[in-house]
């Protein structure tokens, strides 16, 4: 197991592997690793000779400096996991003035609107925090493939642009989002939420799949007020939007079109902690 904190040294020993022509599959996380990060890291161990994973708690996307400071972190136990699921992964953790030296700010970029919806509207500079630290791993880490998950679809989508319109040399790939039993979308928050919250908040998802089946007869604007009447009964989860968007361009779908693709997207507030999900309509 190699544990890298330089970024320089990780990027010198890369580029010699890569001289050797070994592909290297690469995973960005903020650690607290859950079994939806190790989808993807299984992913890229099956389809790369080497696998990167970067830990790291990226500060400029962090809109909110309580959710930065309460971020789980949990850096021994998540490299535990990783040698126990691959002895051989390469494991990035710099620290804040390694990636930002003493400028912790974030660039901006133009994602060709991507960027002002949703998540985009509610958390103001995510996707620049998001871009910025993104490109710079993309530059140290070199990789033929890097994974995403759709648990943040819009992240995954904004990738894909940043990679497109910076000429970066990568394939971006995007994975399944992986659910605890009762089908809460698995992130490293949960672990912050009381257990019979965490237990209740199965009706995010059922509500989404509800919604799913709406979708079928009915439109968009029909499926979302059902949405928000149906968090409107339920005290336990504050509602901050609901939205159902075509899922290329992330535009609010207004009428719907045969043969375009469309998905629901939600967040939510439960006991101070900010939840997200989505789900593919057709
Ligand atoms: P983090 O929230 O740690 O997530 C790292 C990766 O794991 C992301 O691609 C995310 O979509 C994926 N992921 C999280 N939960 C998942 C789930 N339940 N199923 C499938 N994939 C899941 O996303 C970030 O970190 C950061 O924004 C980062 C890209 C690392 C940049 O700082």
């Amino acid at each position: 197991m190699k544990i890298f904190k330089q970024k320089q040294l990780l990027y010198s020993f890369l580029k010699e592997e890569q001289k050797n022509n070994k592909s290297i599959g690469f995973v960005p996380t903020m650690g607290a690793l859950h079994e939806g990060h190790m989808s993807l890291i299984e992913r890229a161990s099956t389809e790369n000779e080497l696998t990167v994973v970067s830990i790291f708690v990226n500060p400029t996307q962090f809109d909110n400096k309580s959710d930065l400071e309460n971020y789980p972190r949990f850096i021994e136990k998540d490299v535990k996991i990783l040698e126990k699921t691959n002895p051989d992964i390469i494991i990035f953790t710099p620290s804040v003035e390694e990636i930002y030296a003493n400028n912790v700010t974030a660039e901006t970029f133009d994602f060709d609107g991507l960027e002002h919806e949703m998540e985009g509207k509610f958390r103001t500079g995510h996707f620049d925090g998001v871009g910025t630290i993104v490109k710079q791993l993309l530059e140290i880490t070199i990789p033929d493939r890097a994974y995403f998950g759709e648990k943040d679809y819009q992240q995954l989508l904004i990738v894909k642009k940043l990679v497109l319109k910076n000429n970066i040399p990568v394939q971006v790939i995007g994975c399944p989002i992986e659910r605890e039993s009762n089908g809460l979308a698995m992130s490293s928050r949960n672990e912050r939420l009381p257990s019979e919250t965490r237990k209740q908040a199965a009706f995010i998802y059922r509500t989404l799949l509800k919604a799913k089946d709406m979708f079928g007869t009915k439109n968009a604007s029909e499926v979302k007020e059902w949405v928000e009447s149906q968090f409107q009964q339920e005290r336990l989860f504050d509602l901050e939007y609901i939205e159902i968007a075509n899922a290329e361009t992330l535009r609010p779908s207004e009428q719907k079109k045969e043969n375009e693709k469309y998905r629901a997207f939600i967040a939510v507030h439960a006991n101070n902690i900010r939840l997200i999900d989505n789900i593919a309509l057709n």
